[in-house]
C-alpha cells in the first residue's frame, strides 16, 4: 500500500476527504494520510454556521483557515461546507429573527465567507439537506429555511452565492443524502433542480453524500448520477462511508463486502463523465461521525482496509 496513492489514481477526478482540525497535526498517522492520499478536502465542521458565525456578524475563521491553508500546501481543492442547513446553526439564527432579518443574515453570511475565501474554494455546498424525507407529500424539509422562505429558500442562497462570486470561480452545489438511487426523494430533487435551471437560478453541481449501510448501495446510483449530469450539471460523491454496523461482525467477510460497496460507488462516478470526484467522510475508522461502524477505508490503526484497494481498482477502471 506504500506505493498506492489514491489522489494520483483518481485523476482526472479528485479523491477527497472531510478534514477535521481536532486531528490535523494532533494525530500524526492521520495527518500523514491527509498529506499523501487526497486531492480535495471538505471541512467536517469548521465552516458550519455555529462555528464560523456564532454571533451576528462575528466571524471565526481560524479553524476553517487552517484547513484551507493545509489544502493549499498540498495543492488540493477545497469544498466549502455549508451555508444553508437546518443543523449546526448558530442559536441566534434559529430564534426570533423576522424573515427580512433572516434574509439579511443569510446574504451577509454567504457574502462574507465567499469574500474571505476568494480564489481559494473549488466548490461550496451552498445548500445542504433541504429536501424532505416525506416526498412526494412534501418537497422541502421542515425547518427555519422552509418556514421563513418557503420555496424561495434554496434559490435565495444560490443567488447570494453567485452575486458574491460573479466570475463563477466557485462551483455552487446542492448537497443531499438519500437521493443516490432513483426513487421518490431523488425524483423530488431532480424536479426541483430542473425547475431552478429553467428559471435561471445559479447552480453548478449536485453532491450525493453516499452514507450507506453495508450492501445498501442503490443499484440505480450510476443511472441517477447520469440523469443529473444530463441536465448540464456536475455531480460529486461528497461524503462516502459504508457502515458495517454494530449488529454485524467486523470480520474479513464484512470488510470484503464493504470493499465491494466502495468499489461500486467509485466505479459509478468513474463511469459518469461529469462526476468530478469522490470524497470520503473522514479518513480512518477511529475518527468518524460513526465511531462504531468501521466505516472508512483505513482502520483505527491507520492501516489500509480492503476498501482502500477497491477504491484504487475502481479509479483505474479495474
Ligand atoms: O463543538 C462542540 C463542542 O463545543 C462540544 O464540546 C462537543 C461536545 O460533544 O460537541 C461539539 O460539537 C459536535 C460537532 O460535531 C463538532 O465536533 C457535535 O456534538 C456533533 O454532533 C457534531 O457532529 C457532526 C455532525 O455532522 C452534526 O451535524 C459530525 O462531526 C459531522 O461529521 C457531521 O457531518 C454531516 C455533514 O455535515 C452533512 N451530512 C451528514 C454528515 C454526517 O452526519
Amino acid at each position: 500500500s506504500q506505493n498506492i496513492i489514491l489522489r494520483d489514481l483518481a485523476r482526472p477526478r479528485y479523491f477527497g476527504a472531510a478534514m477535521n482540525t481536532t486531528f490535523l497535526f494532533h494525530d500524526q498517522a492521520y495527518t500523514k494520510l491527509i498529506q499523501t492520499q487526497f486531492s480535495a478536502f471538505t471541512p467536517e465542521n469548521e465552516m458550519k454556521w455555529e462555528e464560523i458565525e456564532p454571533e451576528p456578524n462575528q466571524f471565526v475563521f481560524g479553524p476553517a483557515d487552517e484547513i484551507v491553508k493545509e489544502a493549499q500546501t498540498l495543492y488540493a481543492k477545497v469544498r466549502g461546507h455549508n451555508f444553508e442547513w437546518n443543523n449546526q446553526l448558530a442559536p441566534w439564527v434559529n430564534t426570533s429573527l423576522t424573515a427580512v432579518e433572516l434574509d439579511r443574515a443569510l446574504q451577509n453570511h454567504i457574502t462574507t465567507i465567499l469574500n474571505h475565501y476568494r480564489g481559494k474554494l473549488y466548490a461550496v455546498d451552498v445548500v445542504n439537506e433541504l429536501i424532505s424525507d416525506n416526498t412526494p407529500n412534501e418537497t422541502f424539509k421542515q425547518g427555519i429555511w422552509d418556514t421563513k422562505f418557503g420555496e424561495d429558500a434554496i434559490p435565495k442562497a444560490l443567488t447570494y452565492a453567485r452575486a458574491a462570486d460573479p466570475h463563477n470561480t466557485v462551483k455552487l452545489y446542492i448537497n443531499e443524502y438519500g437521493t443516490e438511487g432513483i426513487d421518490s426523494k431523488s425524483d423530488a430533487l431532480y424536479n426541483v433542480v430542473k425547475g431552478f435551471l429553467a428559471d435561471g437560478v445559479p447552480l453548478d453541481g449536485i453532491g450525493f453524500q453516499c452514507h450507506f449501510g453495508l450492501g445498501q448501495v442503490p443499484p440505480t446510483l450510476q443511472q441517477n448520477l447520469r440523469r443529473f449530469t444530463d441536465l448540464g450539471l456536475d455531480v460529486a460523491v461528497t461524503e462516502l462511508d459504508i457502515n458495517i454496523g454494530t449488529g454485524n461482525p467486523q470480520n474479513a467477510t464484512a470488510f470484503a463486502l464493504q470493499a465491494q460497496d466502495y468499489w461500486t460507488v467509485v466505479n459509478a462516478c468513474v463511469n459518469v463523465e461529469r462526476c468530478v470526484g469522490v470524497s470520503v467522510w473522514g479518513v480512518s475508522d477511529d475518527h468518524s461521525w460513526l465511531p462504531n461502524g468501521a466505516v472508512l477505508p483505513w482502520d483505527k490503526n491507520k492501516q489500509p482496509k480492503p476498501a482502500f484497494y477497491a477504491i484504487a481498482d475502481a479509479f483505474q477502471g479495474k
